[in-house]
């Protein structure tokens, strides 16, 4: 590892799912711009994803996103050092946009460039304060997004072991699939956690996949629970027929062209019972992702834990593992919590400075894992 100057400028993009982000960071750590335009609007409608959609809003997104990172930069261009972009895990479409915009980027400014691992990103999320202390290793991450949930443990940077990970839906994709069950919308983590807000503790009980012995998470057993809840229920009001009460499975829905919003109508569900279920559902998720994570790091002697992902905005996760941690915790504000390009640059600056580059035919690897 060479030391790099803490003026050390790197412009990032980030586009492996549904925010288009570019972001200018300092020295690894100063954040001096992070965009982020969000097409959460433009998917809501279809309850997921579009890869599709996401692509071309990718497109017509970079530019000003760009620009809008780089105005905040005193000097411009003349300023940035080098330039960074996820390549991977994520969706290949939207992927391809960001990468070969930064790549286009750095060649005809002669800058070096970088692929980033979207996961090593969430994790470097947490170095993103020049005011505190980084972490330092061995830690323990505990990753939460949409797309992956994993524990792993870093030794070093870029020394990774993956300790547990899901064996079925990430959590966050949970969170989605589950708000879609209760009718409350896209994207499910925010509205779970605020639906949950409004419920008497104590009320229901879900129950908890521990797979003991393991580091390995499971959530769809929990989800089934929460659709027979409802069906129960609505047999129980006698309001609708017991069905199933989404079509769409999965975080992304494929693309049928042109994609149709969908056609089944929420479930009229009392909002009182539904926040009860909202806060059964996320007491069972947290509970198990905060012992892991403490059990984890007992294990590894870990130094601190780092929550990391689009998850780790959960407000009753963040305040749980804080509570239950015997070592530090750190937690990145939200907004460096759910995509942005700011991590993307952290994670860059420790690559760079391991003395790592890309190669132009750098191509973009959708199912990229940590440690790769
Ligand atoms: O990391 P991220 O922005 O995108 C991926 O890389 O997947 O994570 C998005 C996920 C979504 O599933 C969203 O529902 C979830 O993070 N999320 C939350 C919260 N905010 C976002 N889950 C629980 N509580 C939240 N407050
Ligand atoms: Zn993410």
């Amino acid at each position: 590892m060479r030391d790099l100057p803490n003026t050390y400028t790197i412009l990032a993009l980030e586009t492996s799912c549904d925010e288009t982000a570019a972001a200018v960071v300092r020295g690894g750590r100063e954040v001096i711009a992070n965009i982020v335009a969000s097409q959460m609007d433009m998917h809501s409608r279809y309850g997921g994803i579009v890869p599709e959609v996401a692509s071309r809003q990718h497109i017509l997104s970079l530019t000003p996103v760009v620009e809008a990172a780089l105005a905040a930069l005193p000097g411009g261009w003349s300023a940035v050092d080098a330039v960074a972009a996820t390549h991977g895990p994520g969706l290949s479409g939207a992927l391809l946009t960001g990468l070969n915009a930064a790549k286009a980027l750095a060649w005809q400014r002669g800058l070096p460039f970088i692929g980033v691992n979207h996961l090593e990103a969430h994790i470097y999320a947490s170095w993103l304060d020049p005011r505190s202390a980084p972490p330092t290793f061995p830690v323990i991450a505990l990753v939460v997004s949409g797309g992956h949930t994993l524990l792993a443990l870093l030794r070093d940077h870029g020394d990774y072991t993956i300790l547990g990970q899901t064996r079925d839906d990430a959590v966050g994709e949970a969170f989605d699939k589950v708000a879609r069950i209760l009718g409350l919308g896209y994207p499910g983590g925010p509205a779970i956690q605020h639906a949950a807000e409004k419920a008497q503790a104590g009320g229901m009980v879900l129950p908890r996949a521990w797979l003991r012995e393991s580091f390995d998470f499971s959530f769809s057993g929990l989800k089934t629970a929460v659709l027979h809840k409802v069906q129960e229920h609505q047999e129980r009001e006698a309001r609708l027929p017991a069905k199933p009460a989404g079509k769409h499975k999965g975080r992304t829905v494929p693309p049928a062209t042109p994609p149709e919003p969908p056609k089944v109508a929420p479930a009229p569900l009392d909002p009182r019972w539904v926040a009860q279920v909202a806060y059964a559902f996320q007491e069972s998720v947290v509970d198990v992702l905060s012992t892991k994570a403490v059990e984890a790091a007992r294990q590894h002697g870990a130094s601190a834990i780092i929550l990391a992902g689009g998850v780790a905005a959960n407000t009753r996760l963040r305040s749980e593992l804080s509570r239950r941690a015997e070592v530090p915790i750190f937690v990145p504000p939200i907004a460096l919590c759910t995509d942005n390009a700011a991590m993307v640059a952290a994670a860059a600056f420790y690559r760079f400075a391991a003395g790592m580059q890309s190669g132009w035919e750098l191509d973009v690897t959708p199912n990229l894992r940590l440690g790769m």
